[in-house]
């Protein structure tokens, strides 16, 4: 991978970037790859009676391929969307709705309290159509208890959607053990993998999983694209009716230049996957390590070892989580949540027993690829001289 020709946003004089989980800047060997398909190779995928078509039409299928080798499956199991709140959406209320349409009743859903609004509204969607659901609350560390699981399951079970890390605590669910307890019961499993792929070392070609969701710009790729994985011949009903692309499941006109670079960006990401996630991890420990050290109350949110390399999430006692935000917001770009709860305290911290205050007094500080220890360095100087301050007003 090139290294990128930007100097570190910590030097232009920007805030510092600890907020890689919301979003990633685009690779730049991504944008080479996109760049022939916005001009030169301009064809709409679906013209199969011209050239330029054709042309569109190969490039497209080299990424399916490219992108499905990495979960070994076929190549038809992938189906491009604008991202994963949409292959969510057709995840879940696709699968439901046909299974409910099969069965002659709507049935029964589970999830978890911790997961992204992209996945609890469809479900909250469902609910509203007759289905019951159930959204099992996480232990304080955020993981899902397996116990806790096989009691919720009822004979009317048809859906059961966990992801694969959270985007807030980064927390990693027991994914191999959630597949088996649904296996064995013949349910099925949905999995918002969007933090995970490409950040966490995950065996995907034994993930036992029916329905995955991906997004490319949470891997240094263009924003506004993604897949769903369908890894079963499971029934799917379309959310929406156009011109049959994807075979009828997504309809619309291919983004061929954001397809192209999805996968490159895919492949970039489990290419340097390892190394980074070791790189991170040390960085993320001496982050926390200084942090400790200046601010010793701090309190961790989600699990210590089972969590994504560059995450940290925490919750600084005594102070105000407004003023800790407009103090930091100059100096370093991070968040006190998800990016879609609109400056609501964290439904996710909540469900690990923080208050609301707490929630709002607390920082998810997410590294990226770039990420350099002089950074961390500033980052700890930085949050622990807004914490003295705002102590001491
Ligand atoms: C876990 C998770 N799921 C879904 C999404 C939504 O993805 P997209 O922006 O591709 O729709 C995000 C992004 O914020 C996320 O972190």
């Amino acid at each position: 991978m090139k290294k990128p020709s930007s100097v570190p946003l910590s030097r232009l004089k920007q805030p510092l970037a600890l907020d890689f989980q919301a979003t990633t800047p685009c690779e730049r060997e991504v944008l080479e790859a996109m760049e022939p398909f916005w001009y030169e190779f301009w064809g709409n995928a679906s013209s199969s009676q011209n050239r330029y078509g054709l042309c569109s039409a190969a490039a497209v299928s080299v990424a399916r391929d490219q992108i499905a080798s990495f979960f070994g499956i076929n190549s038809e199991k992938i189906i491009f969307t604008s991202g994963a709140t949409e292959a969510n959406n057709l995840a879940l209320l696709g699968h439901a709705r046909a299974m409910a349409s099969k069965r002659g009743k709507p049935g029964h859903l589970i999830t978890l309290q911790t997961e992204h609004h992209a996945v609890l509204q469809p479900l909250r969607q469902l609910q509203r159509e007759g289905f019951r659901l159930t959204e099992l609350q996480p232990s304080c560390d955020g993981l899902l208890s397996l116990d806790q699981l096989a009691d919720a399951f009822e004979d009317e079970t048809v859906l059961v959607s966990v992801m694969g890390a959270n985007n807030e605590i980064g927390v990693i669910q027991p994914l191999k053990e959630i597949s088996n307890l649904c296996r064995d019961r013949g349910v099925s499993l949905h999995s918002d993998l969007v933090q995970a792929f490409g950040h966490w070392p995950l065996d995907l070609s034994s993930l036992d999983i029916d329905f995955l969701s991906l997004s490319a710009h949470k891997i240094y790729g263009p924003k506004g694209i993604g897949a769903l994985v369908l890894d079963s011949e499971l029934p799917l009903l379309p959310i929406q009716w156009g011109g049959g692309q994807e075979q009828g499941l997504r309809p619309g006109t291919l983004p061929v230049p954001l397809i192209v670079g999805f996968a490159k960006a895919a492949e970039l990401a489990l290419n340097d996957l390892n190394d980074r996630h070791f790189r991170l991890k040390q960085l993320r420990e001496q982050l926390l390590n200084g942090l400790r050290e200046k601010i010793p109350d701090l309190k961790i949110n989600g699990s210590t070892d089972k969590r994504l390399s560059h995450n940290l999430n925490i919750t600084i006692p005594g102070v105000l989580g407004h003023q800790l935000h407009q103090k930091l917001r100059p100096v370093i770009a991070c968040s006190s949540g998800s990016t879609c709860s609109r400056g609501n305290p964290s439904h996710v911290l909540k469900a690990l027993g923080r208050s609301a205050d707490e929630a709002k007094a607390s920082l998810r500080l997410s590294l990226g690829r770039y990420t350099t220890f002089d950074e961390i360095k500033t980052a700890i100087e930085l949050i622990s001289e807004v914490v003295l301050e705002l102590r001491q007003d």
